[in-house]
């Protein structure tokens, strides 16, 4: 027999993505809609332990669709990956009367939910990271804005890299996952990526690669460097003393994070948000909502985080071939 939920709490956790704001809004307001009460739970499980809970309504989401970061705040809590943390974290929901939980976040976010799922709060999870690295979903809450702020700052770092002829090591975020190194690499036509998924080490044949393209009239080189292999900036000392190029390493760090979600984020981020919202009144648990093959689907957590995926081998190898 499915509970039925009268009161949710929703957070956000792990790094911020632009359109958590959306499917905040999503989710608060759906549920009122079906009669539940919502309540936020700030700064993510450590806010839960800390019983940072606040009453939400329709007016507690107005204005915040197109804006970055997350109203809720977010963190990291180490406590919340001990058994007693995650048992005080249950009873705090119980406290509250919250029955059910929206965790947006990614993996590790719903390793947590599954927990809490486990101890009787009804969970569900929404995939929030700018890495795309989530496997069983195609799409990420974040990951379109950070690509586009990505693709458009390197824009610019390639405006001054042809000006002054230089090879240009850009490191972009990720963590260990390449998706934005790889869209990056696509959508600036750059002249190397480095994915942490491919990337062999074999520093020879990157310099030999640069020295060549100088041979056949190249003015720059666009190196994107996956944040998940790193060292950009000694790498582009000992590029620059082996080909006699001027090297230079940006590192474009949270600036990746923020800013105004575009239009897809804000769409799917709510679409997924109504959905997070309609399983739990439905009396599901322990589902995160993903976007796979074209559509919404949803699966259970540890079936979820039990799947991999890896970088397309097509679209790498097609990446790599548009730079000839
Ligand atoms: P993300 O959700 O983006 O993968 P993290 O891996 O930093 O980010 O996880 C976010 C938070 O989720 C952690 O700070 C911790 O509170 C919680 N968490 C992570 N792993 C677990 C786990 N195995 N059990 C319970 N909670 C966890
Ligand atoms: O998961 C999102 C992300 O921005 C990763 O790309 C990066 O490795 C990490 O978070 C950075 O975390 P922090 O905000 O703690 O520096």
């Amino acid at each position: 027999m499915a509970k039925q939920v009268k009161t949710i709490g929703i957070l956000t956790s792990g790094g911020d993505a632009p359109g958590m704001n959306a499917a905040i809004r999503a989710v608060v307001r759906t549920a009122i809609h079906r009669g539940l009460e919502v309540k936020g739970i700030m700064r993510g499980y450590a806010g839960l332990l800390q019983e940072e809970i606040v009453d939400m309504n329709s007016r507690s989401v107005s204005d915040i669709v197109h804006r970055g970061g997350t109203i809720l705040y977010t963190a990291r809590c180490q406590e919340f990956t001990t058994e007693e943390g995650q048992k005080k974290g249950a009873e705090i929901c119980r406290k509250h009367n919250i029955d059910g939980v929206v965790v947006i976040g990614g993996d590790g976010s719903f390793r947590g939910a599954g927990k809490l799922s486990a101890l009787g709060i009804n969970t569900i999870g929404l995939p929030g990271t700018i890495d795309l690295d989530i496997a069983c979903t195609d799409y990420t809450i974040g990951f379109d804005t950070a690509v586009n702020t990505a693709m458009e700052a390197i824009d610019r770092v390639r405006d001054t890299s042809t000006s002054h002829e230089r090879c240009s090591i850009i490191e972009v975020m990720g963590r260990n996952a390449g998706y934005i190194a790889l869209w990056c690499g696509f959508a600036n036509g750059a002249e190397d990526i480095l994915l942490p998924e491919k990337y062999d080490g074999d520093e020879q044949s990157l310099i030999n690669r640069i020295i060549e393209n100088r041979k056949i009239g190249k003015k720059h080189h666009i190196i994107i460097n996956a944040e998940g292999i790193g060292h950009s900036t000694s790498m582009a000392k000992r590029i620059e003393a082996a080909t006699g190029i001027e090297t230079r390493a940006t590192i474009l760090g949270h600036m990746q994070r923020g800013g105004a979600p575009t239009c897809k984020d804000r769409v799917y981020a709510s679409i997924m948000g109504v959905r997070a919202a309609e399983l739990l009144c439905e009396g599901k648990s322990n589902r995160v909502v993903a976007y796979k093959n074209g559509e919404y689907v949803d699966f259970d957590i540890q079936e979820a985080l039990a799947m991999t995926k890896d970088i397309p081998e097509d679209q790498f190898r097609i990446c790599k071939l548009l730079v000839r």
